[in-house]
């Protein structure tokens, strides 16, 4: 398998869209190992629409745009890989890429093949301007098989953004990722209304083919291409906060979307928690649950999950506008009263330990707050 755990990197298109080169790619995969980040984790390098010339070459063969990346991909993958990380590209199953250059509609193949030549790890692979005659799963069923003859490992990532009850059928192309949602944008309304509709997916993550809520907006501040939201505020820390733990605690992905070379040190602290890191990536992949589906209002959620070796992780998200105490037991979660054991909880953006009273909790959170804890259980 190329890629065990939720896959984590950068990716362009947040902060950059179209507007991308060479040097910005190397500038990042420069700081992404400097930083720290790749250390926590982040290493693919992902370049999203936008890399290519309008037109296909002589051959059919896609070329890159040659005022952005003069030196060509070969020479931009070395270069990543040169620093220990790995490299991602972009195409589309439609005619042309959602921002218009070449798409890979019947050249998937061909592709492939080329971007194997290249030295691609990760594949992100678009849905549109395809023709309305053939399904989706059709299209990425073609780029899988494709992916899968060329001769390197590479990573799909697919991007049908939950189309044509994506979940469904996603598993049998290969994909190692696909996304669940919409477009994500710099804002807390964004955050709330991804974090809704993954809530139904979440029953099909996890194991080799991860459900992607896509990118991170966490550190993007007033720097946005993807709403067009240059110079104003985009979310707080705060808000990006519960953001990635929510993105963590559910197993998505986690590609940053910001100028890791400009972002402030809050947002990098966020981006590198390793405990709540660890939980994205644990081992057991298990998937994760709502607790208390009957008694909370809609803003506010409680979810669970197992870990490897027996600890659990809970998120407690509150989504609303105003002040939430939230009260439940550990009963749903499987512990019961005469286990013999209790839980002991630290919170991991804190590190404070939770004081459980007859191991229930019991927590007011702010407006737009998340606590996230990692639980033991040991004897009574
Ligand atoms: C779609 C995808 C985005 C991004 C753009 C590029 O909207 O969902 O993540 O790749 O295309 O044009």
């Amino acid at each position: 398998m190329i890629q065990q755990t939720p896959p984590m990197g950068w990716n362009t298109w947040n902060t950059f869209g179209p507007e991308i080169n060479e040097q910005l790619v190397k500038e990042t995969a420069d700081y992404i190992v400097s930083s720290g980040l790749a250390a926590a984790g982040y290493k693919y390098i992902i370049i999203d629409d936008g890399w290519s010339e309008p037109e296909r070459d002589e051959n059919d063969h896609l070329v890159p745009d040659r005022k952005k990346f003069p030196s060509g991909m070969k020479a931009l993958a070395d270069y990543i890989h040169s620093k220990g990380l790995k490299f991602g590209m972009y195409s589309c199953c439609g005619t042309m890429t959602c921002a218009g250059y070449p798409g890979s509609y019947d050249h998937e193949y061909l592709d492939a093949e080329t971007f194997a030549s290249w030295g691609v790890d990760y594949l992100k692979y678009d849905f549109c301007y395809h023709t309305g005659t053939l399904a989706g799963k059709y299209f990425y069923r073609r780029i899988g098989m494709a992916l899968a003859n060329c001769g390197r490992d590479i990573l799909l990532a697919a991007c049908s953004w939950g189309m044509e009850e994506t979940q469904e059928w996603i598993k049998t192309t290969g994909a190692h990722t696909w996304r669940s949602t919409h477009d994500i944008q710099n804002s807390w309304a964004s955050i709330k209304s991804i974090t809704k509709q993954q809530v139904k997916m979440l029953p099909y993550n996890g194991h080799g083919c991860f459900n992607d809520m896509d990118m991170l907006i966490v550190g993007m501040g007033g720097n946005s291409f993807i709403d067009g939201s240059f110079g104003t505020n985009g979310c707080t820390l705060h808000d990006h906060k519960t953001h990635f733990s929510i993105w963590a605690l559910f197993g998505s992905p986690l590609i940053i979307g910001c100028d890791i070379r400009k972002m402030p040190e809050e947002a990098k602290a966020i981006l590198t928690n390793k405990e709540v890191i660890a939980i994205n990536q644990d081992p057991a992949l298990n998937q994760p649950y709502r607790v208390d589906l009957d008694r909370c209002p809609e803003d506010m959620l409680v979810y669970a999950r197992l870990l490897e070796g027996g600890d659990f992780a809970v998120g407690v998200f509150n989504m609303s506008d105003a002040d939430y105490r939230f009260v439940f037991g550990l009963d749903e979660i499987g512990i019961t009263t005469n286990c013999g054991k209790k839980a002991v909880a630290k919170e991991l953006w804190s590190g404070e330990e939770q004081p459980l009273r007859c191991d229930s909790f019991d927590l007011t959170v702010e407006p737009h707050g998340a606590r996230l804890f990692r639980c033991k259980l040991v004897t009574k």
